[in-house]
């Protein structure tokens, strides 16, 4: 077996009003697990792009067992033995598991056409391999968003590429399934090929990497070695300065008040009879596996998704929003997980994205000026450290973790006037430090007597920042702790109670 390797040599690379990479040179071996971190922004995306052939860098080159490369395109990148997985699903979803794992390279018979028989028991073959329940025939849109990016590292797999990059893969992950891509992974560093991984969830990096790359604003500023580093060093190496311990530094509310929000029976097409309270200032945490219903039943209650039957009272008052823009009008807030398809509007700048929920609150006559929308955008890109050179920039040219930042403050804007803030994954993609940021403000909203709805997958999350924790399982309630009770055993068994 040859040894495999890819060295970046030099990479630089501008956008508009940007050095995203500033002459970067590593190299990775095969056989290895190299971790790539550093805040959002930092250009971890960027490198990878540039090694998928998406674009291409303004200087420098990629040297693959020692020989030099420029990628034009994805397909010279592909041909070159190259996968990268990127946060963004890069499949058809209109077509099957198996037209997607294949699409490059359809077995086709005699007469030219797809051999369907041949291409469902390969693709069969490969599902087996990794023991997914998933059948060759399904269409890939119908899929989990889990299931998807599984159906992605198939189709790497069965490319047999021999350098393999994922960009954040476990963002939308629950931990079973992470299991899963974990066990994938190690195979594939078994068989010696070159893996690159960017998180920014620490346990992870120290349960897989073997190595770590650490950039800053475009620059790498450090390789360890896993096996010989630890937490504070990595964080202090990506932030430039000691955090200290995110959690115990909280400074929380301890005055929760009365009931703001009431579900009894809440039965909808993807919710069973789901009955809750939420107090003011509390901060009432969400945890459960993906697809356990906590996203439908914000909907629900958002105005988004239609209800069957039961009872909402908003400070005593029944209320039934027909939409989510009359929920918007009574105070409630919803933060969606999915920022691409349900949150922001790519194509406009970070300033009208900010602006947009307040907008459609603003009764005829009334009308924000220019100055107040720029004053909200700047509000929001300093309180959440966005990067950005300005907040006329599109969104669309930020990287993920900033993207995720806009929608938060969106959604905290003090002009908003929120009684009830539902939050969903908000620090999906973020970066450590700014997450230390978004625990405090979700406690600041607390303290001003708002009540927070924190829905999470990262279990040490919600075990540290809410004061209640209810767990769902396929579509209902399964369980309500206390903080004090709260434990990750205990969530999790009840995560997975029927
Ligand atoms: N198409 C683009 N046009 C303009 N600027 C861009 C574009 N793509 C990336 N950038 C900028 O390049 C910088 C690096 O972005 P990149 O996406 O590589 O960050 P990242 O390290 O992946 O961050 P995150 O952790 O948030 O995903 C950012 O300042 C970003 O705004
Ligand atoms: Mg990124």
């Amino acid at each position: 077996m040859v040894e495999q390797s890819l060295e970046f040599c030099n990479i630089v690379k501008s956008f508009p009003g940007v050095k995203a990479l500033k002459g970067i040179s590593f190299r990775a071996e095969g056989g290895r697990i190299c971790a790539l971190m550093g805040e959002n922004g930092a250009g971890k995306s960027t490198l990878l792009k540039i090694l998928s052939g998406d674009i291409q860098p303004d200087e420098g080159c990629l040297k693959i067992n020692g020989e030099e490369h420029h990628f034009l395109s994805p397909h010279q990148s592909i041909k070159s033995s190259v996968s990268v997985i990127y946060q963004e699903r890069q499949l058809v979803p209109s077509l099957s598991v198996m037209e997607n794992i294949f699409l490059e390279d359809m077995p086709v018979g005699k007469l030219g056409f797809i051999n369907m028989t041949e291409l469902r028991s390969k693709t069969q073959e490969i599902l087996d391999t990794f023991g997914l329940p998933i059948a060759p025939t399904d269409t890939v849109g119908w899929l989990s968003v889990a299931y998807q990016q599984m159906v992605e590292i198939m189709k790497a797999y069965r490319r047999d590429s021999n350098i393999i990059a994922f960009d954040e893969p476990t963002a939308p992950l629950t931990d079973k399934e992470i299991t899963i891509l974990f066990s994938l992974i190690k195979k594939l560093k078994e068989k010696g090929k070159v893996i690159l991984y960017v998180s920014h969830r620490m346990a992870e990096i120290f349960q897989i990497s073997d190595d770590i790359v650490v950039l800053k604003d475009g620059s790498l500023v450090k390789t360890l070695l896993t096996s010989q580093t630890n937490e504070g060093e990595l964080v202090k190496a990506m932030v430039g300065r000691d955090i200290g311990d995110t959690y115990a530094n909280l400074k929380r509310n301890d005055k929760i008040g009365d009931v703001l929000l009431e579900v009894n029976n809440l039965v909808t097409d993807y919710v069973d009879n789901v009955s809750f309270k939420l107090h003011k200032g509390e901060v009432l945490g969400f945890a459960g596996l993906i697809g356990a219903g906590r996203t439908e039943v914000m909907r629900a209650i958002f105005g988004a998704d239609p209800i069957r039957s039961g009872e909402i009272r908003l400070e005593g008052k029944p209320v039934r929003f027909k939409s989510p823009s009359e929920a918007v009008a009574s105070g409630i807030a919803l933060c969606p997980e999915d920022r691409k398809e349900q949150g922001l509007v790519l194509k406009r700048s970070i300033t009208d994205n900010v602006s947009i929920p307040v907008l459609s609150k603003v009764k005829k006559g009334l009308f924000l000026s220019r100055k107040t929308e720029n004053d909200m955008a700047m509000n929001a890109v300093r309180k959440y450290s966005i990067k950005t050179p300005s907040a006329d920039k599109q969104v669309m040219q930020l990287s993920g973790g900033n993207q995720q930042k806009v929608i938060l403050g969106r959604w905290t804007s003090e002009k908003m006037a929120t009684k009830i803030l539902i939050l969903d994954e908000p620090t999906k993609g973020i970066d450590v430090g700014t997450k230390a940021e978004v625990y405090q403000m979700v406690c600041d909203f607390a303290k001003q007597g708002i009540g927070v709805i924190f829905i999470s997958s990262e279990l040490t999350e919600v075990l540290n920042v809410c004061d209640n924790i209810i767990v769902m399982h396929n579509r209902h309630i399964t369980g309500m702790l206390t903080r004090e009770e709260a434990t990750e055993e205990l969530v999790l068994q009840l995560a997975m109670k029927d």
